[in-house]
């Protein structure tokens, strides 16, 4: 492991107003995603709408890294460029997803661990060559009355330890992601204890297996009621449970922390992140690595006119511009300055 690789990845993917775009959607998810608006699901269509992500104009911006599927990573542009090629011209990193999605927890019905070790490391050391700097592992927990229950937490963050440590040993930067699902009815409370014992439970893992923590990226959900709930919350209290949550449970040291949108309205998760910078001092780097919450308004655009793809990008790089001025606490800015000039006119 050269520490200082992953220290210099670590800092270029979480510079100042930067953030992650993820656009690691497995098949199924595009599947489901692309089959909602009427587009089909094929090697193609996901190519031609992963082109128009990856070759949108000025993105660099605001945009450090991407994170890619497996098929992703081996595409091209129609003219031949290959997309790591495209990305690494701009200054962005290549990240890859690395799990193999999730698998049921034996005993424990309705929660899963996530599968993917095996063969782990000669996938690494493939991906490394084509250009990837930094990986994703992801895993999720439901919140119920019983669960996640803590062997269901220890399992998913010994396999992060593993995961991580085979990260690391080949310079890759490790994004370990345990997402707290939105679904249910569950109040604010209990989603912060949640989030609070499962970040515990994974950093005992981490550290057991000596993994370099200043050395890797935590990609973790916020702490938010259930979608199911009838309970409004406003942003700031989302932003102070969220930010007391990982100064609680997340050590100082860390490289970075980034946030997944989880099916959050888009501006929702907008304004969340810029309320946690309206909060004060933070002790560690932190922003966003959302999919859906940039990529909504353009997927939109392009299934309803393909050939289209000049809008597209602008409502992309609209999407991540409003994400990077939130990373720095200056959303509300811009909104303040929109509502101005229209006032105005
Ligand atoms: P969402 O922001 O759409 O939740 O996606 C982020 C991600 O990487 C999920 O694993």
């Amino acid at each position: 492991m050269n520490q200082e690789i992953l220290i210099k990845t670590v800092q270029r993917l979480v510079e100042p107003g930067k953030g992650l775009l993820a656009i690691d959607e497995s098949f199924k998810t595009c599947a489901g995603r692309f089959e909602k608006l009427g587009v089909p699901n094929t090697e193609e269509t996901r190519r031609e709408y992963r082109d128009l992500l990856i070759t949108a104009p000025e993105i660099e911006k605001y945009v450090s890294g991407y994170i890619l599927f497996d098929e992703t990573i081996r595409q091209s542009t129609l003219t031949g460029e290959s997309f790591v090629s495209i990305l690494q011209g701009k200054g962005i990193e290549v990240g890859i997803k690395v799990d193999a999605g999730t698998v049921d927890f034996t005993g424990h019905p309705g929660e899963k661990v996530t599968d993917g070790l095996d063969g782990l490391e000669d996938r690494l050391k493939e991906y490394k060559k084509i250009g990837a700097t930094f990986a994703k592992w992801r895993a999720v927990y439901t919140i119920g009355e019983h669960t996640p229950s803590e062997e269901c937490m220890k399992a998913n963050a010994e396999i992060f330890a593993k995961y991580a440590t085979l990260c690391q040993e080949n310079d890759i930067v490790p994004i370990v992601e345990p997402e707290v699902l939105m679904d249910g009815d569950h109040g604010m409370e209990r989603s912060y204890e949640v989030t609070a014992r499962n970040l515990e439970v994974v950093f005992d893992e981490l550290k057991r297996a000596l993994v370099f923590i200043p050395g890797m990226i935590l990609k973790t959900s916020m702490v938010l009621p259930g979608k199911d709930g009838e309970v409004a919350v406003y942003n700031k209290e989302i932003a102070q449970n969220t930010v007391k949550c990982l100064k609680e449970k997340v050590p100082e040291v860390i490289g970075g922390i980034v946030f997944l949108s989880g099916g959050q309205k888009d501006e929702e998760a907008t304004k969340n992140l810029n309320a946690m910078h309206n909060l004060g001092p933070l002790s560690w780097p932190l922003t966003f690595s959302y999919g859906r919450a940039i990529q909504n308004p353009a997927l939109l655009a392009w299934a309803k006119n393909p050939n289209d793809v000049i809008t597209a990008q602008k409502l992309l790089l609209q999407a991540a511009e409003n994400n990077s001025l939130a990373s720095i606490g200056k959303y509300e800015d811009l909104i303040n300055r929109v509502r101005t000039s229209r006032h105005r006119e």
